[in-house]
């Protein structure tokens, strides 16, 4: 018998989390630092759900509702859809990785734009099986005719970040539907839609919709982002029933807390709370661009609550001087080493980063 975890897990890296905040402000001798490295509501979480939490707070010796009645029912009116089509997970993240559990057998092939989220490369790591990179085009749009031809009678499923994680950059409805058109009756597009509250193209695609007329697709929504819950861990797949079936067979029985389900209940009715976060993210991310363009930086055009910004110098450089300074921001590898991501934070947090980007920028000698 082979000793030790299954090998082929030895390419999944582990997960490094950033310096916690306290941790930072300790080593630079910091008063104040504004994190702008994971997508997170710069608002924090509705205060509705922050009651509702008070009030689920005392129940929380009993074992919370396993099929998230409530907020399946709230969802399914919201949504105009069968309250069957839900499943409910401990983040988006568990129902990636429900759906490589269920759904990709060794050695079929899961198409990854690339680069995107982390988290998609390891589920399919983790089931074995075969992933097919297709990168994405120079100005970091998809290469849908690349995704198109890669698609083969043994691709199981397409993972679409739209908008795509770390870029911002989105695929349109008639990308989706040439992928459709090739891919195999029994093959999946996972229309990962964390981002989607803050889209404003007109010809973004609604997962949900496609839904009616196509089994092939799975849509993941989060309470992470837009709704501020990211702490608590909730998000929610859609799907057509015999696809959710699959996912919940593997699904742990209380798999979302009592605090989430509350918490999320209540900042789905915030709708102020939503506006407020969005029209912040719309101006915001509109004076965000001219001022990284001001300082002769290239912004990518984003349709999320973050930019990727390429600096012309090192990413990792800029990165670590800007902690220095106290804002958190995203270096994102060797492969993308000029650039950084920032998440699009309050007016004051933004004005703070925007400033110590500027004196980092003079330190390094533009
Ligand atoms: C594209 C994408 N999908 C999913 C997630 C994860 O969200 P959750 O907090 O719901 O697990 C993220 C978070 O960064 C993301 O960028």
């Amino acid at each position: 018998m082979e000793r030790g975890y299954k090998r082929h897990l030895q390419a999944i890296e582990i997960y490094k989390p950033g310096k916690p905040l306290d941790e930072v402000r300790r080593e630079y001798g910091l008063d104040r630092i504004v994190k702008l490295a994971s997508n997170e509501n710069p608002f924090g979480p509705s205060p509705l759900a922050v009651e509702a939490m008070r009030k689920a707070a005392t129940q929380v010796h009993m074992y919370p509702d396993g099929p998230c009645t409530q907020l399946r029912s709230a969802l399914a009116e919201k949504l105009k859809l069968p309250e069957e089509w839900f499943i409910f997970t401990n983040g988006s993240n568990e129902l990636i990785e429900l759906l490589c559990g269920a759904y990709l057998r060794r050695g079929e092939k899961a198409i990854l734009p690339h680069p995107t989220f982390s988290v998609y490369y390891n589920a399919v790591t983790a089931q074995e099986g075969e992933k097919v990179i297709v990168p994405l085009c120079e100005d970091f749009s998809f290469d849908v005719k690349a995704i198109v031809d890669s698609i083969d009678s043994n691709t199981r499923i397409v993972f679409i970040s739209n908008p795509n994680n770390p870029t911002g950059t989105y695929m349109n409805t008639e990308g989706i539907k040439a992928i459709l058109s090739k891919l195999p009756d029994e093959g999946l597009v996972f229309m990962d839609e964390a981002y989607a509250e803050f889209v404003e193209a007109s010809d973004y695609p609604s997962g949900s919709e496609l839904l009616k007329n196509d089994h092939r697709i799975v849509v993941s929504r989060t309470f992470s982002k837009a709704y501020g819950l990211a702490g608590l861990r909730i998000g929610y797949g859609i799907a057509r029933p015999e696809v959710i079936e699959g996912l919940e067979r593997l699904r742990q029985p209380f798999n979302v807390n009592a605090m989430a389900q509350a918490a999320a209940l209540a900042a789905l009715r915030d709708e102020e709370h939503l506006k407020k976060t969005v029209e912040n993210n719309r101006t915001e991310k509109i004076r965000l661009v001219k001022a990284l363009e001001g300082l002769g930086l290239r912004p990518v055009a984003s349709q999320a609550n973050f930019i990727l910004v390429d600096t012309g110098y090192s990413g990792e450089e800029i990165f670590a001087l800007l902690l220095q300074k106290g804002v958190i921001v995203r270096y994102l590898g060797p492969e993308l080493p000029t650039h950084i991501r920032v998440t699009i934070g309050t007016p004051e947090e933004n004005d703070f980063f925007l400033s110590a980007l500027r004196s980092v920028l003079e330190s390094m000698g533009t």
